[in-house]
């Protein structure tokens, strides 16, 4: 075991330890993407339900252009970094176009996943061979410190795919700051926000039919089995999903079914559940765009544009930094 993978292991066990304990339960949403739960994700973004991957490819595809106007601000070369990048699909057609107009770009995708960078480099070697790429496996919050002295090039900051909707407000603004103090003047940070739309459209994102996202949840579970020697029976845990229009915010947890105990070996210790106790599992909060703009104006930003899909459900936001 690497020392990177044994401190990741240890903040696991930390977290866990502390999610449990705390009352309302809850587990980490960072933990989702092991090998499984990557693929799970994978799946998710084709299901019918989940508008959010649709909504920003075709924002991706219509409007490459002004994105990359946007983005080379009046230059031709800079670096893109992306946090949480996942299979990196959507990205991929940014990429290709830019390459397409000659940029001078690098690409660096920053994920927690190995499976998932593994998919991206076979996806983007393939297509792209004459691309600079330089992956890096970790969490972005540790990695972050160390993006201040890139290649002293203008960077391009991307947090895609609604990543920053698990984040709550204070996170969020937390986040933002953190990602300013590694910037400088002229570079830019492009970030996916889904938009307030008809409730019944969002909690079926995630409460979709076939059950993906259940799986996906339960998937954490199983994780905690295999890695923290824990006896969670995932027979009697259910997943439900909520929209609150109030609070704009999904909201996902694992239900158990009945009273239980649960020992967790790497932790020493047994938790117990009633039945029908909530452990809260992830948010997904929605936004409008002044919510945008008063999160970019706190974190010491300034949105340069919007970009729309047709149907108005997602937006992604190019900040720059506030004078
Ligand atoms: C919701 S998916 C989005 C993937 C991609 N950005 C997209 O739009 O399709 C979140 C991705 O972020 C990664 N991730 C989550 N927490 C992370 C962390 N703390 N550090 C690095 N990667 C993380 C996951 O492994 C996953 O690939």
């Amino acid at each position: 075991m690497t020392a990177t993978h044994s401190t990741e292991l240890n903040q696991f066990a930390t977290d866990v330890l502390e999610g449990l304990s705390s009352d309302p339960k809850q587990l980490s949403s960072k933990y989702f993407y092991d090998d499984e739960g990557s693929r799970l994700f994978q799946e998710i973004m084709k299901l019918p339900e989940y508008y959010l991957t649709r909504c920003e490819l075709e924002i991706f595809e219509k409007q490459a252009e002004s994105i990359y106007a946007a983005f080379r601000n009046g230059g031709n070369s800079f670096d893109l970094i992306e946090l949480g990048a996942g299979d990196g699909t959507k990205t991929a057609v940014l990429v290709s176009h830019f390459l397409e107009r000659n940029a001078d770009i690098t690409y660096s995708p920053i994920d927690i996943s190995q499976e998932a960078l593994d998919a991206l480099s076979d996806k983007f070697s393939g297509e792209f061979p004459s691309l600079r790429m330089e992956t890096r496996q970790g969490d972005y919050f540790q990695i972050l410190k160390s993006l201040k002295n890139g290649s002293g090039r203008r960077k391009v900051l991307m947090f895609l795919g609604s990543n920053i909707g698990n984040f709550t407000r204070e996170q969020s603004v937390t986040f933002f700051r953190d990602l300013r103090a590694v910037m400088n003047e002229n570079d830019l940070l492009f970030i996916g926000f889904d938009l307030l739309k008809d409730p019944h459209v969002i909690v079926r994102a995630y409460d979709d039919e076939r059950g993906v996202t259940a799986e996906f949840n339960l998937n954490l579970l199983r994780r905690i089995n295999r890695e923290l020697g824990g006896n969670f029976d995932l027979d009697k845990w259910t997943h439900y999903a909520v929209y609150r229009p109030v609070q704009c915010a999904a909201r996902s947890f694992l239900i158990s079914r009945e009273k239980q105990s649960v020992h967790i070996k790497a932790l020493d210790r047994t938790f117990e559940f009633d039945q029908w106790e909530a452990v809260f599992m992830e948010i997904s909060q929605k936004y409008t765009v002044s919510m945008i703009q008063e999160m970019a104006a706190e974190s010491g930003f300034e949105v340069k544009q919007n970009f729309f899909d047709d149907r108005g459900y997602y937006c992604d936001s190019l900040w720059k930094l506030a004078k």
